[in-house]
């Protein structure tokens, strides 16, 4: 009862149309055509990786990997077949794991080394390895490096990396029972990760980690930094039962561990919650399902974007929330800190921390302040600095969104996987456009407009419903595509469907920012092709149509 009475206060309160748009346009699978990659006897088509120069696709698949054509990814280029061996299979076997679902060799990690080599991890039926793919030959060096810490030993478990300089930043469990994780770093100097305690990472859902890197010549000598997202189960409320809360992790790339304190741990780590609702209302989107972080040459701060669920509400309900870097950086360099530890009765205590902290700041990357007290390494830190660092690696403000609130509340859907793409209309404004990928092999596309959420359209990727696992855009100049891989294969959608719109007015109130009237061809184009034509194409972006009529 109480769960229907906050519903109908949900619905009453936002406006309708601001927050749960409808999509204007659905398209059906079967009336555009979308090339499509999958092999037979493949599956699990969960892992994209883009080489933009090259025009290729990469695809990571169950006991797999493939070189396909970007832009068209029909067209196979290469394919090697990465599988374990039978004595592999059969300990996975014996340890009493499914022979026909998990004892193969997921691909787990397709990342970017050099100009010549991806480094690629699988599940290897339990006992995950690594290599490097060469890719002049399309073959692999045969290194299998063990890929504990690297990648997850179980197939459907959530884990996330991300490629810094050649060296790999991991979030994932090292164990086959998941009953300990870590946040990860493999360097020829030093490996460095979590502290083992579920006081830094309590049951992780990893789901994104990126790198943002420090402006150049930053005034302060600041370090590029690795953000981790993450679901956990939060200690900080534990007099709630057990909460998840979403969080956002970073470190620094300077970062080399203590010396005595923190040796070979990371003393850079912080986390942070982070808020998606709306204020004083039900439910609280407390689980992150996905992250994208735009960078986009005219974006002075990062975005990150998150599509949230809550675990509150009995009806599926999906959020959009966008946060500003700098503001999780506010967090963590001006935020108070709390302070946990675990009581010898095993009790969790965790409070705020208002005593004094020590110069430099913990947790901060080695910076100008550092430097100037001839901290020029985390090697070299002072001992109450580190032992302050491995207390308190929490934050008690949260970071809040833009706006204050969600961008998107949508009901009825679950939100899986986001990407974000900058276009600039021909109003001159730049517009992010957001593509939302649900659990039922749906695409969102939508822009936030001065009225509010406007969902451009709706396609379905895939003939039958199924989850879209992985989320790709690229970034052309003139031939940008959505990739979504999933069980049963990839797919490749062009990011607008402007030629189908086939009166001016219908192309004008798609609202569209990639699509334009060309009123002398009396087609809707979409711009990013089409900058250079003589003609003034007609779009609005508040969908004011009259322009159409003076033409027709
Ligand atoms: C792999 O694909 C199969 C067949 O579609 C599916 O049943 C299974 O859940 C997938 N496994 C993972 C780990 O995604
Ligand atoms: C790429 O990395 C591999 C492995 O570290 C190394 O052997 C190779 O020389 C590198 N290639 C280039 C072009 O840097
Ligand atoms: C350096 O320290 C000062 C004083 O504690 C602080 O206000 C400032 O934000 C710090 N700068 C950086 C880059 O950490
Ligand atoms: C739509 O555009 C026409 C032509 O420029 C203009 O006269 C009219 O005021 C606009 N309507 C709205 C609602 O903006």
């Amino acid at each position: 009862m109480a769960l229907i009475i906050l519903y109908l206060a949900l619905d009453l309160s936002l406006s309708a149309t601001a927050y749960n748009p409808e999509p204007r346009t659905k398209w059906e699978h079967s009336k555009i055509n979308l090339i499509r990659f999958h092999e037979p006897d493949v599956f699990n088509y969960s892992v994209l990786l883009l080489s933009e120069n090259e025009n290729v696709l990469y695809v990571g698949a169950r006991d797999a990997i493939f070189a396909v054509n970007s832009l068209n990814i029909a067209e196979k280029q290469h394919e090697v077949y990465w599988k374990s061996s039978e004595d592999q299979k059969s300990v996975c076997y014996i340890k009493g794991r499914n022979q026909e679902t998990e004892c193969f060799n997921y691909i787990r990690i397709l990342q970017p080394l050099n100009e010549t080599f991806l480094y690629v991890c699988g599940s290897n039926a339990f006992q995950p390895i690594c290599d490097y793919l060469d890719l002049t030959l399309f073959e692999l060096a045969g290194r299998d490096e063990d890929g504990q810490g690297r990648c997850p030993f179980d197939p459907m478990e959530s884990y996330t990396s991300v490629m810094v300089d050649g060296e790999l930043y991991s979030g994932t469990s090292i164990d086959s029972m998941k009953s300990q994780y870590t946040i990860f770093r493999k360097s020829k100097q030093n490996s460095l990760r979590t502290e083992p305690s579920k006081l830094w990472l309590n049951e992780p859902h990893f789901v994104a980690a990126d790198v943002i890197r420090a402006r150049q010549n930053s005034p302060n000598g600041d370090d590029d930094k690795v953000y981790f997202f993450f679901t956990e189960i939060s200690l900080e409320f534990n007099y709630f039962g057990e909460v998840m809360v979403p969080r956002v992790a970073r470190v620094c790339k300077g970062d080399q561990g203590g010396l005595w304190i923190l040796q070979n741990k990371w003393t850079t780590f912080l986390k942070a919650s982070l808020f998606c609702h709306i204020p004083g209302e039900k439910p609280i989107f407390n689980i992150v399902n996905d992250v994208f972080i735009l960078k986009s040459p005219d974006l002075e701060d990062p975005l990150i974007y998150g599509v949230f669920t809550s675990e509150q509400s009995k009806t599926s309900v999906s959020a959009v929330c966008a946060y500003s870097v700098s503001s999780v950086e506010e967090v963590f360099a001006k935020g108070r800190f709390m302070k946990s530890s675990i009581t010898e009765l095993k009790e969790i205590k965790s409070e705020v921390y208002n005593g004094a902290i020590p110069e430099p700041r913990p947790g901060m990357c080695i910076n100008n302040n550092g430097t100037e007290m001839d901290y020029t390494s985390s090697l070299n830190l002072p001992q109450d600095n580190l032992q302050f660092a491995k207390e308190h690696h929490l934050m008690y403000n949260q970071v809040i969104p833009i706006g204050k609130k969600p961008q998107l509340v949508k009901q009825d859907v679950i939100y899986t996987q986001i990407a974000v793409d900058s276009v600039k209309a021909l109003d001159s404004n730049t517009y992010h456009v957001m593509f939302i990928c649900t659990d039922e092999g749906i695409l969102h596309k939508a822009i936030r407009s001065e009225h509010g959420m406007h969902i451009i359209e709706e396609i379905k990727l895939f003939p039958v419903s199924e989850p879209i696992q992985t989320l790709l855009l690229s970034s052309k100049e003139n031939k940008r595509y959505i990739y979504a891989g999933s069980s049963s294969g990839v797919v490749q959608a062009p990011v607008a469907f402007c030629e189908k719109y086939p009166t001016c007015r219908d192309c004008v109130l798609a609202r569209d920012p990639y699509c334009a009237w060309n009123p002398q061809e009396l087609m809707c184009v979409n711009i990013l092709q089409e900058r250079r034509t003589e003609w003034a194409l007609i779009q609005s972006m508040n969908g004011n149509a009259s322009f159409c009529e003076d033409i027709e």
